[in-house]
């Protein structure tokens, strides 16, 4: 599985430079702005409490800014109008991706989560951008979306087992066509990384470099 850097995805796949993402900055820095608040909050806390506390409520960090950039970009990029989002959490991800839609002047996140008071931090300018489904597994949650509408994008962040991730996989996969993009977040899990190959063929897989610990993957359809 190659790793790839950011711009390199950029420039192979959309023919967009660097400087792009730097012009971008500005946006990105708005969401990250939006929850400095929880970051602070999580870093006066021992580490080991944010995690008891997150098993607690069955979900667990969000992700980090270098993601939420990534997010950014290849939603940007590839001028994806349908995103579909499985685990909303606080709703930060699905921030930095509505952002790219509202800079963009379209199209709609539709994001999935099992927990009812999931998306709360998502700021009310982005709300025109997102559709929340809550309350069910995604996997029960995304069919009559899916009978609708046809994602470009997945951004893949609820289950993080083998099992929870082949399964979504299994049900938004038959709907995408060429060219569409699913992103993982906790790729560094080897039970995330198995079900992507063990599902995707047909697709290019990559490993995204950057300093997020848990990982990005992306697979691109060919
Ligand atoms: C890692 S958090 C998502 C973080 C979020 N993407 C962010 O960056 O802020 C995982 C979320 O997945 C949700 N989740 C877990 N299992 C799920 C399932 N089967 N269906 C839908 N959501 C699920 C949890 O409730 C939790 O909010």
């Amino acid at each position: 599985m190659e790793t790839i850097q950011l711009d390199e995805f950029l420039k192979q796949h959309y023919s967009q430079s660097c400087e792009f993402i730097a012009d971008k900055q500005e946006a990105v820095q708005r969401v990250n702005h939006d929850r400095a608040r929880e970051m602070s909050l999580r870093k006066s806390l021992d580490p080991r409490i944010v995690r008891r506390l997150d098993a607690g409520f069955a979900r667990s960090n969000t992700v980090h800014p270098d993601t939420g950039r990534a997010l950014y970009s290849i939603c940007f990029a590839s001028g994806t109008q349908n995103v579909f989002e499985t685990g909303t959490y606080w709703g930060f991800s699905t921030a930095y991706l509505a952002s790219a839609l509202k800079d963009k002047h379209g199209g709609k996140v539709y994001t999935f989560d099992i927990y009812q008071k999931a998306g709360k931090h998502i700021p009310k300018s982005l709300m025109p951008f997102v559709e929340m489904h809550k309350g069910l597994p995604s996997t029960e949650m995304m069919p009559p979306v899916l009978a609708k509408i046809i994602p470009e994008l997945f951004f893949q962040d609820s289950r993080h087992d083998y099992e929870g991730v082949k399964e979504e996989l299994e049900v938004i996969v038959p709907h995408l066509k060429q060219n569409s993009v699913i992103m993982f977040h906790d790729f560094v899990a080897p039970e995330v990384r198995q079900a992507a190959v063990d599902v995707l063929d047909g697709y290019t897989i990559y490993v995204l470099d950057s300093s997020d610990p848990q990982q990005v993957g992306i697979a691109i359809k060919n």
